[in-house]
This record gives structure tokens, C-alpha cells and sequence, in this order.
């Protein structure tokens, strides 16, 4: 299968061309998708037409599907897919997560094992709005002065999924409370804020919208030190702003790219379907 592989920005992300997820792909097409996957950490495929099985089955060649937390917005037969979706059931419910992501963050880094990557597929997208940023967290580090990395360097952040579920549920007004099984489910997390990639061994830093606080700094100190390092990360030179249309699927490395997704009117339907990699502990 003859691949190709074209550099989104410099930073982060490349669109990989000459596959059809719907079909096997061979040994040798998954070794350079993979290679890609480390060299660009986002990767776009355009005009997909899959099923949530061969969504799973393709996700799973790169390692073990997480289960999401929020089980009630889980694809009804296949727990490995969440939905993040405008759609209501018949009883009028959300049947997936409508305001996900609208804050910088890397998926499931409250985890003790962050999640290694996610994959998301759209198959019903508004016609404008709704657009997924990626920020390359590689990228940002480098371009770090020495004093800050060495300073990055010693600090550890706390990553909690309740805190993020409750900040989003008082700004948007779409989220359910979460119940005491999901809260004990998901107890807060400790992280080197400066990484290692496990497998491409560069430095980044991993932060994000799941920090609760910083360790040594009061709560007020934790958050605007967390806002400052965001902003920082986050910017244009570092970041691939994605513009969906149905059919894209792109998979992302939590390790060592955040993103964040733009609201979109409600009056237009919106409908992905994604899985999560389980991945290591950062260090
Ligand atoms: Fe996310």
C-alpha cells in the first residue's frame, strides 16, 4: 500500500493519504501510520466510511482500549466507543458528550496511566464552528528558555477528572452530575508537568485542562501558573487548528499533544465517535 504522509505545520500533525480504514490494512502500511503517528503526533484521514467495528479493530493495533468513565455516553454495544455528539434519544437525553474538550487538555491525563492516544471519527459535522485545535507539546518545550525548563523541571501538577466535569457543567449547562461511583472511579492524579515520550524519548510538557493545582503553590497560585503555561503552549506556532468535515478520522497522541474544541451553534447536529489507548506513567 503506497502511503503518503504530508506535514500539516511544522509543529504538530500530518494527513496520511492512500488508506481506506475500511480494509485490511497490511503490516507494512500500520509499521509507516505508526512511525507517523510518533514523528507528527496527530494524524488526519480524510473521507473514512468505517463501522465501530473496524474503528475498534484499527485502534487496536496500537495498544488496549480504555473504557470511558461516563458510561452512559458509550456506544451501546461497543463500550469502547464514546460518543461526543449533539444527537438526544427518545426520551429526549443526550445520548454522547455535547461540550467536550472546549479547554486545552490531554485525554484521560487524570489517569494515573494517561491515556497514549485517541481516536475520533465524525460522521455528521456542522458546516462551521466546531473545529478541533492540536498543540504540539514537543514543540512548546523546545521552545522554552533554559531557566523555565529547568524550573518546569522539578514541578509536579495534580490532574482531576471531577474538577474539569464540574467547571464545564456550571459554563455550558449540558452535563449530568457525575455520580459517587464515577467520582470514585476517577481520584485525582500526580504528574511530572515535563515529560519523557516513552517512545521517541523527546521532552514535552504535559499539563493541561484536567490540572487541579500545581504541588507547593495554593490553589489561586496552582491555576494561574497552569493558565500562563497554556497560553504559552497554545501558541499559533505550535498549534494545528483541525476543520472537520464527515469522514475524517484523526488519531492523536495524548502523550505529547493537547487539544481543544471550539463550540458550534446547537442548531446544527454534530456526531463522533471515539476511542481512547491506555497508555503509561509519566515520567
Ligand atoms: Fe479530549
Amino acid at each position: 500500500m503506497a502511503i503518503k504522509v504530508t506535514p500539516l505545520t511544522d509543529a504538530v500533525g500530518a494527513e496520511i493519504e492512500g488508506v481506506d480504514l475500511s480494509r485490511h490494512v497490511d503490516d507494512d502500511a500500520f509499521a509507516q501510520i505508526h512511525r507517523a503517528h510518533l514523528d507528527h503526533g496527530v494524524l488526519l484521514f480524510r473521507g473514512q466510511d468505517i463501522t465501530p467495528e473496524q474503528h475498534i479493530a484499527f485502534s487496536g493495533r496500537f495498544g488496549e482500549h480504555e473504557i470511558h468513565v461516563m458510561s452512559q455516553f458509550l456506544l451501546p454495544g461497543h463500550p469502547e466507543l464514546l460518543l461526543i455528539s449533539s444527537l438526544k434519544n427518545e426520551k429526549g437525553e443526550a445520548i454522547g458528550i455535547e461540550d467536550a474538550g472546549r479547554y486545552w487538555h490531554s485525554d484521560l491525563s487524570y489517569n494515573e496511566r494517561p491515556s497514549m492516544g485517541s481516536m475520533l471519527y465524525a460522521m455528521e459535522v456542522p458546516p462551521e464552528r466546531g473545529d478541533t485545535s492540536f498543540a504540539g507539546m514537543c514543540a512548546a518545550y523546545d521552545g522554552l528558555p533554559e531557566n523555565r525548563k529547568a524550573e518546569l523541571g522539578k514541578l509536579r501538577a495534580t490532574h482531576h477528572f471531577g474538577y474539569r466535569w464540574n467547571k464545564e457543567a456550571a459554563k455550558w449547562g449540558l452535563r449530568p452530575a457525575m455520580t459517587q461511583a464515577q467520582l470514585d472511579q476517577t481520584p485525582p492524579s500526580v504528574h511530572p508537568m515535563i515529560r519523557t515520550h516513552p517512545e521517541t524519548n523527546r521532552k514535552l510538557i504535559f499539563a493541561g485542562g484536567f490540572c487541579s493545582g500545581v504541588i507547593g503553590m495554593d490553589e489561586k497560585e496552582g491555576e494561574a501558573f497552569i493558565e500562563e503555561l497554556t497560553a504559552f503552549s497554545t501558541q499559533p506556532e505550535f498549534v494545528y487548528v483541525h476543520k472537520w468535515r464527515a469522514g475524517d478520522l484523526v488519531f492523536w497522541d495524548n502523550r505529547c499533544a493537547m487539544h481543544l474544541a471550539s463550540d458550534y451553534d446547537p442548531k446544527y447536529r454534530r456526531h463522533l465517535r471515539r476511542t481512547t489507548l491506555k497508555g503509561e506513567k509519566p515520567y
